[in-house]
This record gives structure tokens, C-alpha cells and sequence, in this order.
């Protein structure tokens, strides 16, 4: 496979992964509506590997749009990003995560098939295992009972591409269920850019540092864990962007379904993650100690050895990697990718 088509490219996760794919030889064509994202972070990525992005300022909403691109383009593969991820907003807003979610995926699918496309790597997430009975999780662990919309459309995704993988022996399928992604590339260019009050924590405790916010929330010291405060497998950005290359390749040598964990098998509390990012920034972090909050679970981390087994990926960076570039984005880029210009659109309608 050589040329694939990134959708939702423009976003965290999938920056970062548009860079280890042009450095490793591939070539991309990028759609993204720029809903959460910024055209300055492709211009980024660019910059970064002296590579061209092909890029699509389009929704995927619109099947005619995205037709148009697969027929200009004839990509060999889909990585889909593409979708809405704030749980509390999918709460208030369960219509609108659905739709944008289910609908882009299923135009995805459906034109793939049309274009003679098939091989698909969908972002799921540890969301999927609920509170877990056992941890680590395995990607044998059962799914779990979900508590919000968001968490509702990655198993949803998940069971319509498994059905279609059954019902189509041409598509190849790989569902990677990140853990929780943060850090940055470490040429502090591009990284997190949440718009509004971060949801989740380290690009909180980014913002916190930079003086961007005054202090950390901690949500809850009376879980059951070491220190009282929630557990999570933290993974840098940057491996869980080589997993997305690494499932590339396994899909061209072992074709049809399969599902892989992408965390590096450790948790860190809250208050460890805190620290470490102490640490990365030489300044202290202040922090209160506020309720739970709604639909958090104590602990959760995995058990990544089925993508070493099989793909050979594995996470390489350390807690304090992760903080340390996180860091250097934030302080470098301290409101994140700012006021951009709009992107230029390739493909008029
Ligand atoms: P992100 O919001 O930064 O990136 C998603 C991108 O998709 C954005 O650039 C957005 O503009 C684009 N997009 C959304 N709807 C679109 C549409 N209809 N048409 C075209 N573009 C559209 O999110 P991310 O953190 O990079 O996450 C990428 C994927 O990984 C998401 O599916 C997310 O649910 C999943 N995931 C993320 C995490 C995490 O902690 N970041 C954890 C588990 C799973
Ligand atoms: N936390 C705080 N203060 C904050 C933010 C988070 O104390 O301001 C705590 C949470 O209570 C939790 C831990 O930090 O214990 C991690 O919280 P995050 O919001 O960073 O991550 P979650 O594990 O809650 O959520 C992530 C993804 C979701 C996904 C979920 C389950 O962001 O998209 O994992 O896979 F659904």
C-alpha cells in the first residue's frame, strides 16, 4: 500500500500520524472539515517531513464530496479519525454525536467499496470495556456497560465493521482501542489544541502551566487505588501514531479482522501523572480536590501484547517523555495553533 487517505488528518491523533506515515515512505491525502482542528497543523506536518499532503477541506457528511476525492485519488487504505469525542457533550448532545459519527463512517465504508478501497483502520478506545471486571484488559476482556453516547458510537463502529468484514471477505478491518494518547511530537510543532476548557487531563495540566489556567481539578481522591486518585495507560501520541503504521502492515500480510489494544500496560494516577509533569516543567502544579466526576471508573489499563505479538508495535516512551513533550508544545505554542487563516479547498462541489 502506498497511498493512504487520513480522515480527520488535521486533528491530534491524526497529525501526528500523517507525519510517521510520510516519514515512512507513504503518501497522504488528508479530509477534514476543520470542526475541531486547524489547517495550520497540516501546514505543520508538512513543514516537519519537507513532505506534501494532499488536503481536502471537505465533510464527510457529504457522500457526493468524498466520492469525488476517492475517484481523484484512488486511496489503498482509510485511517478514520474523523468524529466528535467529548463524552460530556455527547451527553447533551446524543443526536448530533451519532449522526456525525455513524453517518461519516457508513459514507466511508460505502464509498470505499464503490472505489475499490479495502482496508480500514478505525480509532476506537478503551471506552469500549466500560469499568472493567479485570484489569489488565485483553482485547478478550468483554465490553463493558457504556455511559455515554461517544462511548456508544465506538461500539457501534465497531460492530458495523465487523459485520461488514464478515459480510465482505475483500475488506480488511483493524480496530486499534487506544488507551488515553497525550504528549506531543517531540519538535514541539504540533500537539493538543482543545478548544474551550480542556476535558482531560494532561492538556489541563499543560494549560495550567503555561498560566493559561490557574489550577487542576482533581476529580476524586477516594477511588480504590494507591493515592485515592483515578488510574489510566497513559500512551505518548507519537507511539500510538506508529501503531496506525504498523497495522498498515500487518493488514497486507494477515488480511481480515482484527483488534488490538494500543496502551503501554502501566498505570499512573493522577497525582503520579501531576508529578511527572512537575518535573518536565521545573514548576509546581497547584491543585484542588474536587467530587468524582460522572461516569469515571478507578482504574483501566491494558494489556498490549497481542499488537507485539502480532504487528510487533509497542509503545517505547516513557511518563516522562510524555509530559516533557507535552510541555515543549505547550509552552511553545501556548495558545495552541491560535487564529489560522482558513485552509484552501482542492475540490469545489
Ligand atoms: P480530534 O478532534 O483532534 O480529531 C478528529 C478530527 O476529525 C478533527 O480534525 C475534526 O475536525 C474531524 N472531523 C470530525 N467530524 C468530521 C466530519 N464529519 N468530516 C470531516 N472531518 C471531521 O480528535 P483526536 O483526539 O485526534 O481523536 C481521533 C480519533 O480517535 C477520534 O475518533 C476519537 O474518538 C478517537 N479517540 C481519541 C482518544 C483521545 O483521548 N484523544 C481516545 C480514544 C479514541
Ligand atoms: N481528571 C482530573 N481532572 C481533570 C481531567 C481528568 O482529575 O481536569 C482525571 C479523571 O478523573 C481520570 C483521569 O484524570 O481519573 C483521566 O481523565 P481523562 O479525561 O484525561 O481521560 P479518561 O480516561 O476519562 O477519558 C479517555 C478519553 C475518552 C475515552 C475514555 C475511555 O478522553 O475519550 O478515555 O477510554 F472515552
Amino acid at each position: 500500500m502506498k497511498k493512504i487517505l487520513v480522515a480527520g488528518g488535521a486533528g491530534y491523533i491524526g497529525s501526528h500520524t500523517m507525519t510517521e506515515l510520510l516519514s515512512e515512505g507513504y503518501e497522504v491525502v488528508c479530509v477534514d472539515n476543520l470542526y475541531n482542528s486547524s489547517y495550520e497543523a497540516v501546514k505543520r506536518v508538512e513543514e516537519i517531513t519537507a513532505k506534501k499532503i494532499g488536503f481536502y477541506q471537505k465533510d464527510l457528511l457529504n457522500k457526493e464530496d468524498l466520492s469525488a476525492i476517492f475517484a481523484a485519488e484512488r486511496p489503498e487504505a482509510v485511517i478514520m479519525f474523523a468524529g466528535y469525542k467529548a463524552v460530556g457533550e455527547s451527553v447533551a448532545k446524543p443526536l448530533e454525536y451519532y449522526y456525525n459519527n455513524l453517518v461519516s463512517l457508513m459514507n466511508v465504508c460505502d464509498v470505499m467499496r464503490k472505489h475499490d478501497c479495502h482496508n480500514i483502520i478505525f480509532s476506537s478506545s478503551a471506552t469500549v470495556y466500560g469499568d472493567p471486571e479485570k484489569v489488565p484488559v485483553t482485547e478478550e476482556s468483554p465490553k463493558g456497560e457504556i455511559t455515554n453516547p461517544y462511548g456508544q458510537t465506538k461500539s457501534m463502529i465497531e460492530q458495523i465493521l465487523m459485520d461488514q468484514a464478515n459480510a465482505d471477505k475483500d475488506l480488511n478491518v483493524v480496530l486499534l482501542r487506544y488507551f488515553n494518547p497525550i504528549g506531543a511530537h517531540e519538535s514541539g510543532r504540533i500537539g493538543e489544541d482543545p478548544q474551550g476548557i480542556p476535558n482531560n487531563l494532561v492538556p489541563y495540566i499543560a494549560q495550567v502551566a503555561v498560566g493559561r489556567r490557574e489550577v487542576l481539578h482533581v476529580f476524586g481522591n477516594d477511588y480504590d487505588t494507591a493515592d485515592g486518585t483515578g488510574v489510566r495507560d497513559y500512551i505518548h501520541v507519537v507511539d500510538l501514531a506508529k501503531g496506525h503504521v504498523s497495522a498498515l502492515r500487518h493488514m497486507e500480510k494477515a488480511p481480515g479482522l482484527h483488534i488490538y489494544n494500543l496502551g503501554t500496560g502501566t498505570g499512573y494516577s493522577v497525582l503520579e501523572v501531576l508529578h511527572a509533569y512537575e518535573k518536565a516543567c521545573g514548576k509546581k502544579i497547584p491543585y484542588v480536590v474536587d467530587p468524582r466526576r460522572a461516569g469515571d471508573i478507578a482504574v483501566n489499563y491494558c494489556d498490549p501484547r497481542k499488537a507485539f505479538e502480532e504487528m510487533g508495535w509497542k509503545a517505547e516512551k516513557t511518563i516522562e517523555d510524555m509530559c516533557a513533550d507535552s510541555y515543549r508544545w505547550q509552552s511553545r505554542n501556548p495558545k495552541g495553533y491560535g487564529e489560522t487563516e482558513h485552509a484552501p479547498i482542492c475540490l469545489q462541489s
